[in-house]
Formats: structure tokens, sequence, C-alpha cells
């Protein structure tokens, strides 16, 4: 959803493992050099494998959604980010330092200045205000009564819930509190937030709204996120990069485009399979080059001469740089010609539909609907780049019928797919 510097990475995870019980480590050894399945040491040596040798970068401004179905290690993959769980073995460089060696105090210096987390359940202390919620992190630092809520103040503003300030949690909705949640993050500023399923226990119409401001939000703010969630629309909506994990694996890590149009393996097809394209496509990946053009000085003649040779209706006019300057039908042309007219100026339609490159497929697709011609790509300098037709907008929207690959069946599943 932001533009990505993926140079310059943030946080840098290499193999991280977390096995659960008494004898962890003897079982990362193990696990090492036999792959068994995470159900067959459950059952044989009653540890759990939450994660398994998971490496990743995330770059600075990067919205990274880790996805997967319940009990595939999200939570404990962000907890570990975080030290809230120590991992087995791996390492965590946050900014170049590796934070697995890190000790008590470092830690709370970590988790007060870089990192903040944001939980499903709010976590909002019952018997203090909005505002005393939101400024408690700061309170924890000593910082005095006045400051503190002229900060907090400012985060309730940028969430939206300046009015509520006084209010107590259980007066709130639950997106009115995790709006709190997020205010409580913010208020410390750290360069790193962790969201564990925040939206998760929301209806789906507050959700999509708190996704909204969460973009808006991640466009004014420019953090490094690490987004948990386990619903795939959220994840496209959202994620610069998607990893998809299984078993505590990351089994496969790539852009919501690469995620839905080259799914990895038969789970990924599963997630994807009832995802259209239309809502990672852009313009540019089903537009073609444009069939009729002309050139404003070439006049209504030659347009007309240029839709009869290819048999169409309309041209797109074009200035000096081919920056698009209007649209010319072949009826408002011949009625130009007919009125004696040399230039198109009066019969061309300047104010046509055009899209960037990127537009997604599913919000041009009301305009393609309702425009007769073909509509319009344009570059940042307003030069035509090509033209997106209404059947490819529509067969782009019917669902994906991305054939899935067989399962290998072994439990263990493709490497990761990493650019
Ligand atoms: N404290 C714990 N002790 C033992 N097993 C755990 C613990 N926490 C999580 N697990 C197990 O680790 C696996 C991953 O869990 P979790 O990270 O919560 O997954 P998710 O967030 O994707 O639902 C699950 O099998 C879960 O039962
Ligand atoms: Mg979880």
């Amino acid at each position: 959803m932001v533009a990505t510097d993926l140079d310059t990475s943030r946080m840098s995870v290499r193999g991280l493992w977390k096995v659960f019980g008494p004898d962890a480590a003897r079982i990362v050894d193990e696990e090492r050099v036999q792959q068994n399945s995470k159900g067959e040491i459950l059952e044989r040596t009653g540890h759990v494998i939450a994660i398994k040798d998971i490496s990743f970068d995330v770059g600075v401004g990067e919205v990274f959604v880790v996805m997967g179905l319940s009990g595939s290690g999200k939570s404990t993959l962000v907890r570990c980010l975080i030290r809230l769980v120590d991992p087995t073995e791996g390492s965590i460089f946050i900014d170049g330092e590796d934070i697995v060696i890190y000790d008590a105090k470092q830690l709370i210096q970590l988790r007060r200045k870089k990192m903040g987390m944001i939980f499903q359940h709010y976590g909002l202390l019952p018997h203090r205000t909005v505002l005393e919620n939101v400024g408690y992190g700061l309170e924890v630092q000593g910082i005095k009564r006045a400051e503190r809520s002229t900060m907090a103040m400012e985060q309730l503003k940028r969430v939206g819930l300046e009015s509520w300030a006084g209010a107590y949690p259980d007066e709130l909705s639950g997106g009115m509190q995790q709006r709190v949640g997020i205010g409580r993050a913010l208020v410390l500023d750290p360069e790193i937030l962790l969201m564990d399923e925040p939206f998760s226990g929301l209806d789906p119409l507050i959700r999509r709204e708190m996704q909204d401001e969460l973009i808006a939000l991640q466009g004014q703010l420019k953090k490094t996120i690490v987004f948990i969630t386990h619903d795939l629309n959220e994840a496209l909506k959202l994620g610069d990069r998607i990893a998809i994990m299984r078993d505590g694996e990351i089994i496969q890590l790539g852009t919501p485009e690469e995620i839905v149009t080259h799914p990895a393996d038969a789970y990924v097809g599963e997630f994807v399979r009832d995802v259209t394209k239309a809502k990672v496509l852009g313009a540019a990946s089903i537009m073609q080059e444009a069939e009729s053009v002309v050139y404003e000085w070439q006049g209504p003649q030659e347009a007309v001469h240029v839709m009869e040779s290819n048999n169409t209706d309309h041209v797109f006019v074009l200035g000096h740089n081919r920056e698009l300057v209007g649209d010319l039908s072949l009826h408002e042309a011949t009625e130009a010609l007919e009125r004696g007219a040399t230039t198109m100026s009066g019969a061309m339609d300047t104010d046509c539909p055009r899209v960037a490159p990127a537009t997604l497929v599913e919000e041009l697709a009301p305009l393609s609907a309702q425009y007769d011609h073909p509509i319009a790509v344009v570059d940042e300098q307003g030069c035509l780049q090509g033209e997106v037709h209404r059947s490819a907008v529509l067969s782009s929207m019917a669902v994906s019928t991305v054939a899935a690959p067989a399962d290998d069946g072994g439990g263990a599943g493709p490497a990761a797919t990493k650019k």
C-alpha cells in the first residue's frame, strides 16, 4: 500500500525456531535433520513445533502481512519479534542488532522506543479513561501529566476519538476500543508496529472501515508494520508483501499479485481460490496497445479514416509527447466534418476517463461499465500507455481459475519463494 525500500531492511529474521516443551533445543536439533511432521513430534515427544526455521526481511516502511490458518504459528512468530515469547533458536535483527540476545533492560528500551504491539483483544485498562489509556505508556516512562495529556490527545485526534477522551472503555464499541489500542501504541511513536489480528473481532463493515483508516494512517506515518491476519482479503488490501504460514513454516512469500496469480502449492491455492484477480491486478496488467490513435493536428478527416480502417468508432487524440488530449467518436467526427470543421477541438471529449497503470481493475470496472469506449491508461505525465477493454475487465473479475498444483503429499511443502 506504500512504496517501500526493501534495500533498507528494518527487520531481518534468520533461522527462527520456537518449540514449546521441556526439551525444546533437542527437538530443534532432531528436526533439522529428520523432517518429521508437527503431529508426529507432538504425539511422540509432547513438544509443539510452533515456528520452524523461518527467515525473512521486512523493509523500512513496509506493511508485511503474515497469513495462515489458526494454529499455523502467526501469534508465536509476532510475539517472538518483540520477545514476549523467547525463540528456541535463531536471530532477529532490528536495525542491525540481534534482539534475541538482549537483556531485560535492553528489552524494556526496545518495547518503549522501537516497537509497539496491537492485539486482537484490546486489553484496555477498564478503570481508566480513554485519554488515560492512550497516555499509559507515557506514564510508565515518567512523563508528566500535562504533557502526557497533550500527547495522548493528539493521538486521539489522529484516530478520530477526541470527543471520547473522558469516556471509559466499556462505553465504546469494539471498533472504537481498537482505535484506542492503536492510539495507545502510536503515542510512543514506535518505528515498528506489530499487529496481531487487530480487526478480527470486528463486524465486517467496521472492519473494512478500520482497514481504510489504517491505510490512511500509514500514508502519513510510514511505519514498518508486521500485520497478522487469517483473512486473505485483508491481507491483499493491506500487504505490500504477504507471507503465508502453515505448520510453523512460511510456504510462500510474495506480493499480493504473486500470491494470487502463482500460488506455491495446493494450500495457498485453497486460500486464493475465491479471490478475483481484479483485487490485485493493476490496469497495466490487462491493458493492450491502443488500437486507434491520431495526433491532434491530423484533423477530423484523418481521424475518420483511422477509425474506418481499424473498424472502430473512436480514436484517442494525442499531443506532441503522446499525451492524451481527448477521445473522439466516429459520430462526433462525422458531424464535425459535415459542419466543415478542420480541427477536432470542438468535437472531441477532453474529459474522457483515464486511469493510472497501477489502478486496480476492481476500481476501474465501474468506469468501464458506464463508458462505451476502451479506458485510456496514462502515465504520470499523462502520456498514453495503452487501453483497457471491457472484456478484459470482465474476465479478470471472474473468480480466479488459477489451478493449484497437486499437493506433494509430504507435510513440509515447497520452499518459500522469496524475492
Ligand atoms: N504456550 C504454548 N505452549 C504450547 N503450545 C503453544 C503455546 N502457544 C502456542 N502453542 C501452539 O503453537 C502453535 C501455533 O500457535 P499460534 O502461534 O497461536 O498460532 P496462530 O496465531 O497462527 O493461531 C499451535 O499448535 C499452538 O497450539
Ligand atoms: Mg494467533
